[in-house]
């Protein structure tokens, strides 16, 4: 099983970043055999979606076709999403622009957003209502918010982070493996060539 962790953020060194890696951690003690494909945002350097191709030809060239390539791979799919502005970030929105080509159909996803006060609500709202249509992820019915990110260490969390925030990732990271592996049948059923964009 693969699990692509996706990291959202503008920022080098993020928040979003070492929380996806934890993230791995998590499903990973759950489920030892899962493969990872770290994705960030900034780190990669993906561009702003735009029909000219001709800046950032090493991306549109080279990158493009292996990042593609490594989340069509992928069974299943954690976002990791701060808040800035009361929105989900512009990384988060122009993922779904450019990786457009089947790699998220019908795959399920887990949307983790964060806040390093006590935002949060509105990236999963965001995503929710507007990122499926026809990249076709299935967002499980879970999502995780990290509140006070900047003090939320497992092991030694900060004083303003929840006691139980622990059990009920783990308890999302299970149900996302187990909707990873229950849901790949439905690939055998999937239509791209005629239903390629949602209604
Ligand atoms: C441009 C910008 C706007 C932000 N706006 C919000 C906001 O509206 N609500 C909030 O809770 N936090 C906001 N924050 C704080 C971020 O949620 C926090 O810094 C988070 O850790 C950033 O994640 P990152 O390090 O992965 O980029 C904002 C941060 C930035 C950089």
């Amino acid at each position: 099983m693969k699990i692509s962790l996706i990291s959202t953020s503008h920022q080098r060194n993020s928040q979003s970043k070492r929380i996806s890696s934890i993230l791995g951690n998590f499903i990973s003690e759950i489920n030892n055999k899962v493969e990872f494909f770290h994705l960030d945002m900034f780190d990669l350097k993906v561009p702003l979606w735009t029909s000219e191709k001709k800046e950032n030809l090493n991306f549109w060239k080279n990158d493009y076709e292996i990042i593609s390539s490594k989340l069509k791979l992928s069974d299943g799919f954690v976002f990791v999403v701060p808040e800035y502005g009361g929105m989900a970030t512009p990384n988060s929105k122009n993922f779904f622009l450019v990786f457009n080509n089947g790699e998220l159909f019908h795959k399920p996803g887990l949307i983790v957003s964060i806040s390093s006060g006590n935002g949060g609500a509105y990236p999963v709202s965001e995503l929710r209502s507007s990122s499926y249509k026809n990249s076709h992820i299935m967002w499980i019915p879970e999502n995780i918010i990290i509140r006070n990110v900047n003090q939320f260490f497992p092991g030694k969390h900060g004083k303003l982070i929840p006691h139980w925030i622990d059990d009920r990732i783990k308890y999302s990271c299970n149900l996302l493996i187990k909707y990873t592996e229950y849901l790949k049948p439905i690939q055998n059923y999937i239509n791209r060539k005629d239903f390629s964009n949602g209604m």
